[in-house]
């Protein structure tokens, strides 16, 4: 678990601020504003991402999916995926305090929910904690919503999801979100870096579809495969195609 420094702004409170929520501080707004200047459409962003989310895990529960692991939650908002799973385990996983602190207030009452602190930085760490909750037995859905994009390094985001699907059964599932840096100029990017690694993060980074794809390798791929998540299961509008954007797919483990 990070620290709880408000003067260090966190990505989840940064993401609370775009999707119009209360649990920010000031320098999270701060850094909100420096992104907006470089992302002016971050806010879209962050609806369209969550939008997406609740898509996903609608469309995994009417086949059949009961156990989800949600990584890198963030704070509580509309349609959390307890919520739109009503039925089904869910192990939330979140290395933010704050994020803990109201994920466990919410779900005080909730049995087949769990909030797990985690870093995804260890993942076999965070899949033997889950462990306690979750049948790996039978199909899981791993979620990855939003969260791989702060881990610039290539090699090991590869590394992670790689270890997170490895107790995977077939019928599992992995769903991931990612910002894609569309056609933001150098200088764009330069200063969308700074901010990012200034928070508890370190750093974010955009990638394209078909570096998302080798992370699906010898899955199958839900149509309509790596897309914006605009286009995944809804005709949305994409307002600017060119801007910065987030990439969503959902891959099956085969039989
Ligand atoms: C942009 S929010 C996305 C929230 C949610 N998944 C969604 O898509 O709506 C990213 C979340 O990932 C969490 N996070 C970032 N780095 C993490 C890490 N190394 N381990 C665990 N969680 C992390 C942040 O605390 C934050 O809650």
């Amino acid at each position: 678990m990070h620290g709880v420094d408000p003067s260090v702004p966190s990505v989840a409170r940064i993401y609370d601020y775009f999707l119009g929520g209360k649990d920010n501080y000031a320098a999270d707004r701060v850094a909100a504003a420096r992104i907006l200047e470089v992302i002016p459409n971050a806010p879209e962003m962050a609806r369209a991402n969550r939008a997406f989310l609740g898509r996903v895990v609608r469309h995994l529960t009417a086949a059949g999916i009961d156990q989800f692991l949600d990584l890198g939650t963030g704070l509580p908002t509309r349609e959390n995926v307890h919520e739109v799973a009503t039925e089904a385990r869910v192990v939330y996983v979140d290395n933010d305090p704050v994020v803990l602190v109201h994920g466990r207030a919410l779900l005080a009452d909730s049995p087949r929910t769990e909030v797990v602190e985690g870093d995804l930085h260890d993942p076999e760490r965070i899949l033997a904690d889950a462990a306690q909750y979750l049948d790996f037995g039978r199909p899981v859905a791993v979620l990855l919503m939003a969260i791989l994009h702060f881990f610039p390094d290539d090699a090991e985001v590869a590394g992670i999801v790689a270890a997170l699907r490895r107790p995977l059964v077939p019928g599992s599932c992995l769903a991931v979100s990612h910002g894609n840096a569309g056609e933001l100029a150098p200088d764009g990017r330069r200063r969308g870096r700074a901010v990012y690694a200034g928070t508890y993060a370190g750093g974010a980074v955009g990638r394209s579809a078909e570096h998302l794809a080798g992370w699906f390798g010898g899955l199958e791929l839900v149509s309509p495969g790596i897309v914006p998540v605009q286009r995944w299961h809804s005709t949305e509008e994409i307002p600017d195609p060119a801007a910065v954007g987030v990439l969503g797919a959902v891959g099956t483990v085969p039989h």
